[in-house]
Order: structure tokens, then sequence, then C-alpha cells
């Protein structure tokens, strides 16, 4: 049975097992997350501090906490996470998230979308072109003369308006995207609520309304690795992606509009499947958009699950969104320095992007992304923590 992990439980352990109890090297890193987590673990708040600036405004770095000890940091840039603290099973903390220690990390033009916010439009647009009542728009070609996640600076470089919400455990992040921007028509008001509740889920919130029709796929870009560094990649992690079909793509990563089944092939991730055992089979490793198995609700269901036996520490991502791209940081080359001073070699984190399928504007049999003045965009995601 998998389980919450309870305060009691978190504030006992230390004295059952010792905080100094592990030797080797293997607990070196673990055990020092563990132990300034519990320095400055605190109740349920939302604490603040400066992270930096940029062009002249402050980038303030949120910490929502719950009585149970999970503890997620998120900055205004890019309303980015930065941080995920969860123990595993014998109770030793540890940072699940992939990030750097200080803002310039974040800034430099080599972060592959580090735990930001991505849009307008997340993922790819083929030839950065589509057309919304009969006029023609052309987007900035960032990524092989295609349109990658929002454009130059997208919703992932820029300052987001804060504001923390104590009493739900939330920051909520604000961003006025204008009309022309990147490219895309009408002005977009974008509201982004990060929660953590009680029952360890980080949970993110949505909102976009425009004053003129326009593409909408927002998501965040989250790179988890459950081991908190003991393992450098996500390779022995577990994962089971809820899905039959998949968006089958060009070489440059575009949709050619087919949704194949995942049965009998490396995509079939249909039961809990060691990320390595079919990775080489899949040219480049895993970065598809797989299309969820829904019910006829509108609520978030469970898309996946990605499980780390060494640390018993288990995540399962809960979705409104009609698909999830898998991405197994295949583009990181061990040229990053993250946190923690850990090289960020090929495989070491991986995403699950819950979002609307890749080009959807410019293949209306996919759900649609296009967003009228008069409507409201909303999506939810949750990301839940728990052991085994
Ligand atoms: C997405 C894409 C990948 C890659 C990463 C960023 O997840 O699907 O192909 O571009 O972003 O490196």
């Amino acid at each position: 049975m998998f389980k919450l992990f309870s305060k009691a439980f978190v504030f006992l352990l230390p004295v059952v097992f010792g905080l100094n109890g592990c030797s080797g090297e293997e607990a070196a890193t673990p055990q020092t997350q563990t132990d300034q987590h519990m320095q400055q673990q605190n109740a349920s708040s939302v604490k603040q501090e400066k992270f930096g600036s940029v062009d002249g405004q402050d980038i303030i770095q949120y910490t929502l906490s719950n009585p149970a000890g999970m503890e997620v940091k998120i900055i205004n840039y890019g309303g980015t996470l930065t941080s995920i603290m969860v123990p595993d099973s014998s109770g030793q903390w540890g940072d699940v998230l992939l990030g750097f220690d200080s803002l310039p990390g974040y800034l430099q033009k080599e972060n592959p979308y580090i735990g930001c916010l991505v849009g307008r439009y997340a993922n790819r647009i083929a030839n950065g072109k589509f057309i919304v009542n009969g006029k023609a728009y052309q987007l900035p070609l960032n990524n092989n003369g295609n349109s990658l996640h929002g454009g130059e600076k997208g919703f992932s470089r820029v300052v987001w308006a804060a504001k923390p919400l104590p009493e739900t455990n939330s920051v909520q992040l604000n961003y006025h995207s204008k009309d022309g921007e990147e490219g895309y028509p009408g002005s977009l008001d974008v509201q982004v609520t990060y929660t953590v509740t009680n029952i360890n889920e980080l949970k993110i919130d949505y909102l976009a309304t425009t004053d003129k029709g326009t593409p909408v796929n927002l998501t965040n870009h989250a790179y988890f690795n459950l081991s908190a560094g003991k393992d450098s990649t996500v390779l022995g992690h577990t994962l089971t992606v809820n899905a039959d079909r998949y968006t089958v793509v060009n070489d440059k990563q575009i949709p050619t509009g087919a949704l194949d089944a995942v049965k009998g092939t490396p995509m079939d991730l249909t039961s809990p499947v060691v990320i390595k055992t079919n990775i080489d089979k899949v040219p480049g490793g895993y970065d598809h958009n797989f299309a969820l198995r829904r019910s006829a609700s509108d609520g978030p269901e469970l898309a996946a699950t990605l499980y780390h036996e060494g640390s018993g520490r288990r995540l399962e991502v809960f979705t409104t969104e009609p698909g999830l791209q898998v991405y197994t940081g295949n583009f990181l080359d061990g040229s990053l320095t993250g946190k923690y001073g850990r090289k960020y070699v090929k495989h070491s984190g991986i995403c699950l992007e819950a979002q609307h399928f890749p080009d959807s504007p410019n293949h209306p049999s996919f759900p649609s992304t296009l967003l009228r003045p008069g409507e409201k965009y909303r999506q939810t995601t949750i990301y839940k923590f728990s052991t085994k």
C-alpha cells in the first residue's frame, strides 16, 4: 500500500533512525537536505525572500509548506518552481526537482525551461503559422523552423506579478500578455495559482481570458528526479502513462495528424515500465504527447505515475488536459550544473507536461485550443507525492 507521509511519521523518524545514523557517500546529500529541511521547516505559511532582480524588478522566492512538511519554492521569474522537498520511505527529505542555486542559472540562455510556466502555446506550432478568424499569424521560429513554447521569451522568461495567499497555502501569479506579443493575437490575461495541499499535492490552477480569438496552451516544465540526486538519471524510475494513443511526429517533432496505438510498441506505458527498458527503441528518447484516457468528467484525472524504487517516492499526475508530453531530458548533455553541484546529464530528469496536443491550431481533428473573447481557459494539474 502506498501511504501519505504524516507529520508524526516525519518528525519521529529522525529520532528512530538517527539523523547521523547513515554511513557511506550515498547518504551525504540527502542527509544534508534533511538537516536543512528540519531546521527550516515551519507550519503552513507562505515565506518570501528576495532571489534577485530582472530589469529593475524584484524576483521573490515564495515557499509554500504544509503541516506534513512538504515544501515547494516558486519564483516570480517565469513562475518557476525551484524546489520540491518531500521525504522518501524512510523519512529522509530530498529535493526532487531539477533547478539552479540562484537566479543567473535560470536567466542563462541555455536554460531548457527548467521548472517554468510555458505559454502562450506550450510545445510546437508548425512553421510558427496558424489562422484565426481567416487571418494568418506568424510566430518567431525558435526551434528547427517551428515555434516552440511560446517564442523567444514566451511566459517562461518574463516577470509575473505575485500575490501570496497564506489562507490556502498558495501563491497567485498574474501575467498580462499584450496583443501581438510573440506574434499572437489578442491581449491575454493569465492567472496561475500554485497551492500545496495537506495531502501532499502541488496543485496548479490556470485561468486565462482574451479580447481576441487566440490559441492558448499552458503548462509547467518541471523536471523531476525522485531519487533527489542519488541517481544521476531517471532511467531506473518506473513510469506509467494512462494513454492508449500518442501523436505521431515527423523528424522535426511536428504531429503528422496520426494518433497511433501504443500497444505493442515502446510507447506502451499503460502498465508500469522501467524507463530504461525501451528508451533506446524510441529514437532520441521519449519526447512525445500521449493522448490521455479520459472519462466524461471535466475534473483532473490520473495521467501518469512515476515511481523510484530506491527511495520509495511516488509521484502521481492528475490533469484536466487531453495530453501529456513525456520528455525524458534527452537534450540535457552535462553542460549545465544545477543545485547541489549536480551536472545535468542526458535523462537527469523527466518532464510530465500536461497540455493540449502540439500544433493543435493546424489540426482541426485535435481538441481545440482556441480561446475566444468571453470564454475562460481553465486547466488544473496536480502533482501528488507519496511513498511506498
Ligand atoms: C519540451 C520539448 C522538448 C524540448 C524541451 C526543452 O518538452 O518537447 O523537445 O524542446 O521542451 O528542452
